[in-house]
């Protein structure tokens, strides 16, 4: 099959758009009492409930199809076997070599990567435990109450995610923070309160230029420098990075320096010592449970037929909808407070990897990509901007994300979580309908005078899909699995949209001119040669700065 082009092989989607239009999702469930059962999978301790999507067993026939000729289950296997998929960089993507737990080895470029993947990861849990115990302290002997991660993308949004997301495993005198923004506020807010004595920094970046990461990690190590001296500098700093050189230049002890490889990328890199913020929070042997959750996740995208292969299933659902029916967003809402930060981290990993327009072949993309991401939790959702996923004039899918168990005791609580998320998904699909409205309003003695002039305004087209992923609690295990299951949808996404999901030149040029304007921001240099916007702006800002 001809890898350049696409868009042959979505016009049948066209067509059965086209028939399937025909028919609401209302009258589908209406016609089939078995939908669930026959639009519903699981995997890796999560149940995928598709049923209420525009969809039936032809639809998906024709997205499976499309899923096999584009070759996915062929790119699955080159990924495995560390072939440099990643064409612009020449790199393997092995992040699923991170979190293993079997016995064969895994090789990249004729080297079995386990063994150094598995020391990495002993000397995190060392590392950990001894954190943890106050076996290792700060310069004065004071046990570490805090920890600052510093990083941004993919060394930030991962580890921020997960902790926030594993609260009821942290503990109450070991607290996780995340500095990623070069807004001085971002560090200044988080200092604030902190005690140099008792703060330990994580400097995490895989580059280890990143310029925001390196700004805030020498505001950390000035900060240390000046309340506790400079030789306080190597006890109270580690680091994480591919690039252990320019680790060990910034005064960082060897046996703090936590290393990872070019076959990970940034925001695949959760699993890697990148994770180290995660296991100081929860423990190693959480994070252990993080990495065999995802595993778990892993044997099935590579095991289960591409029919009840969650990532696939969710996979084709998008490209359905951002292809045959041009949807432009997809909503990412977790019935979970702690996962609070989830559609941020997926913003990340889906809108960096699938945010492209050019081929691997490097010709224009004939057809839509990825999606824009987005998403709050429910209930906080429903009082913002559901109103227009509702009613506005945008189909947008939705994800709901639900566990069966809270972690707290509040019996109130989960009950009318679970029967908001259940209404939402349901009042998505069934909508309402004029005669409903007119009926429910005659019922509440109205006239037919205000009844004309209100109903138009209460009804509620439905027909709008929405996916439901229920797990028993989030756990480690399934939060890792739930991780898992949207890398391998984004990478299933990004074969049938020929795009290379694993490079990111589209935040190179902002940083290229970024650097260019620094001394001109700085009134060190002339800014003639701008356009006349960034010519006012920046007389603006040298009329006005501090
Ligand atoms: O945003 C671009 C990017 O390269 C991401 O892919 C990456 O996660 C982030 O910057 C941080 O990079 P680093 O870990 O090298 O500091």
């Amino acid at each position: 099959m001809a890898k350049s082009s696409r868009g042959d092989e979505l016009i049948p989607l066209e067509a059965q758009r086209k028939r399937i239009n025909k028919t609401t999702m209302r009258e589908m469930f209406a016609e089939d009492p078995n939908r669930f059962q026959r639009f519903s999978a699981s995997g890796a301790g999560i149940l995928l409930d598709y049923s209420k999507n525009r969809i039936d067993e032809e639809v998906m026939d024709a997205l499976f199809d499309l899923a096999r000729a584009a070759g996915v289950e062929e790119r699955r296997d080159q990924m495995c076997e560390g072939e440099h998929i990643n064409i612009t960089e020449n790199r393997a993507v092995m992040h699923m070599a991170l979190r293993y737990q079997g016995n064969q080895p895994v090789p990249v470029d004729g080297k079995d990567v386990m063994p150094d993947v598995r020391s990495v990861l002993k000397a995190i849990a060392n590392y950990t435990d001894a954190v943890r115990s106050g076996q290792i302290r700060g310069h004065g002997g004071e046990q570490f109450t805090d920890i600052v991660n510093i990083g941004i993308g993919g060394s930030d949004l991962g580890p921020a995610m997960v902790t926030l997301a594993l609260e009821p495993y942290t503990r109450a005198d070991l607290r996780a923070h995340y500095v990623s923004n070069v807004d001085g506020a971002h560090i200044h807010d988080t200092l604030k309160r902190l005690d140099p004595k008792k703060t330990l920094f994580i400097v995490a970046s895989k580059t280890f230029t990143t310029d925001e990461t390196m700004t805030n990690a020498h505001s950390a190590r000035e900060w240390i420098a000046d309340t506790l001296g400079e030789e306080a500098v190597p006890n109270h700093f580690a680091a994480v990075s591919t690039n252990l050189e320019a680790c060990a230049k910034f005064g960082i002890r060897e046996d703090r320096i936590f290393g990872f490889w070019d076959w990970v990328g940034g925001r695949y890199s959760v699993w890697s010592a990148i994770g180290l913020p995660i296991a100081l929070a929860v423990g190693y042997d959480n994070f252990e449970k993080f990495l065999q959750g995802a595993d778990a996740m892993d044997r099935h995208f590579l095991t289960a037929p591409l029919e009840e292969n969650l990532p696939v299933i969710m996979a084709v659902l998008g490209v359905w909808y951002r292809n045959a029916w041009g949807f432009s967003t997809h909503a990412v809402l977790p019935y979970d407070q702690r996962l609070s930060r989830f559609a941020a981290y997926l913003q990340q990993q889906d809108m960096e990897s699938n945010g492209k327009s050019v081929t691997l072949a490097g010709k224009k993309a004939e057809w839509s990509t990825g999606p824009i991401v987005w998403g709050e939790p429910g209930t906080n959702g429903q009082h913002a901007f559901y109103q227009l996923i509702h009613q506005g004039t945008d189909v947008i899918p939705a994800d709901f994300l639900i566990a069966a168990q809270p972690h707290e005791q509040l019996p109130p609580h989960h009950d009318k979580l679970v029967a908001n998320v259940l209404a939402q998904s349901e009042a998505l699909m069934l909508g309402k309908t004029k005669a409903e409205v007119v009926a429910e309003l005659e019922a509440q003695g109205l006239d037919k005078h205000h009844i004309k002039a209100l109903a138009p305004h209460k009804v509620f087209p439905g027909n709008r899909p929405s996916n439901t992923l229920f797990y028993k609690q989030l756990t480690p295990e399934v939060l890792g699995s739930l991780i898992a299951l949207y890398e391998h949808k984004v990478f299933v996404q990004g074969v049938i949209w020929n795009v290379n999901s694993y490079d990111q030149w589209g935040v190179e040029l902002g940083k290229q001119l970024a650097k260019a304007l620094l001394p001109k921001v700085k009134g060190e240099a002339s800014g003639e040669d701008h356009d006349s916007s960034t010519q006012g702006l920046l007389k603006y800002y040298l009329a006005n700065k501090a």
